[in-house]
């Protein structure tokens, strides 16, 4: 079969008419008499944002033929869950940019962002009973629950020169990766499909979602700030070690290990500025994008059992966009 999809765009075009579908369903949920609440939920869902994660339901549920009313639902309530952690990481980020637009807390302050993360969550959950399906409510609601759990492994290790690249993936699969495998598996599930598949999917969901992340850290160091919509150095300014700085530590020269340790070390005097260069001219970005090239290669094969469709071959451009994008 001729593949059609050359770049992201066109997985946009092929999932277009059902995101619309998802974000015509996320806009009357998001109706609420409390104006606060419709002005930050429609600022930030307006925004846009990349939508990679029901755009991964709805290939799935399209690659898998599923016909009901499900895979619009819960492709809604994944970017909900979605867009509540991203109010809630850029207050602990202190972020101040995300889609290419201030952030909601630098607009609304930070009460008002994590409340109305929490009226998000909260939606997600209503809207996922609507599914009644034990298993979908136990696979979103664990999802969920890690995501958390991953934000806080992370605050633990601020600062930690010793965090490993191991205890670095653990926190990855968590805070990101667990909502793409949700995401990734509800569609197999929802499709009835034998437990076999279900399995593939989810991993292949884990591995895309952790390469994607992987690639996540690499921009905050090399993307163009315009193009990521997000300022450059949000993690090296938390004092958060990504896999760049971790391999540095590790394998770098003593000048090397010596500038990134003062720098973790002393927050307030530390500059972004000096740390990129040191990073983008050692070859730690190149061991980085090859983890994530690595772990991109794992994710096409658990695509193997996956009939073939014009959906699946998205799925495929997606493994090499996650780690390739520049936004
Ligand atoms: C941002 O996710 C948070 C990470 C897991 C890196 P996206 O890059 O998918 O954000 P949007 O939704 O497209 O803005
Ligand atoms: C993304 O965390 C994961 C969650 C939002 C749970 P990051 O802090 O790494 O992502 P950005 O850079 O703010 O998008
Ligand atoms: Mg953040
Ligand atoms: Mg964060």
């Amino acid at each position: 079969m001729e593949n059609h999809t050359h770049q992201i765009k066109d997985v946009f075009e092929l999932t277009d008419s059902g995101m619309q579908k998802v974000n015509q369903h996320l806009r009357k949920q998001l109706n609420s008499e409390v104006i606060l609440i419709n002005q930050i939920a429609e600022y930030i869902i307006s925004n846009g944002g990349k939508r990679l994660r029901p755009i991964l339901m709805l290939l799935i549920s399209d690659a898998l033929q599923y016909k009901g009313q499900q895979a619009i639902n819960l492709a809604a309530v994944i970017e909900l869950i979605h867009t509540a952690t991203l109010l809630h990481d850029d207050v602990v980020d202190e972020s101040e940019m995300r889609r290419g637009e201030k952030t909601s807390h630098e607009i609304w302050g930070n009460s008002a962002s994590v409340l109305v993360g929490d009226f998000l969550y909260s939606k997600a959950f209503q809207m996922m009973v609507k599914a009644d399906d034990m298993q979908v409510m136990a696979i979103l609601s664990n999802a969920t629950n890690k995501i958390s759990e991953g934000e806080v492994q992370q605050l633990l290790n601020v600062g930690n020169l010793e965090l490993s690249e191991a205890d670095y993936y653990t926190i990855i699969a968590n805070k990101t990766a667990k909502l793409f495998e949700a995401a990734c598996q509800l569609a197999a599930v929802i499709s009835d499909e034998k437990d076999d598949l279900q399995d593939d999917l989810a991993a292949f969901g884990m591995l895309l979602g952790t390469a994607f992340q992987i690639a996540d850290d690499i921009l905050d160091y090399t993307a163009d700030d315009e193009d990521l919509g997000k300022n450059l150095g949000d993690d090296f300014n938390e004092g958060k070690l990504t896999m760049p700085l971790i391999y540095l530590l590790k394998h770098g020269t003593q000048q090397q290990k010596q500038t990134i340790t003062q720098a973790i070390n002393n927050p307030n005097e530390a500059d972004f500025n000096a740390i990129k260069q040191l990073v983008i001219s050692s070859d730690a970005i190149q061991y980085t994008i090859q983890q994530a090239q690595n772990v991109s290669a794992k994710a096409k094969l658990k695509l193997t059992h996956l009939p073939e469709s014009a959906a699946k071959e998205a799925l495929l451009f997606l493994c090499d966009y996650a780690w390739q994008r520049s936004q």
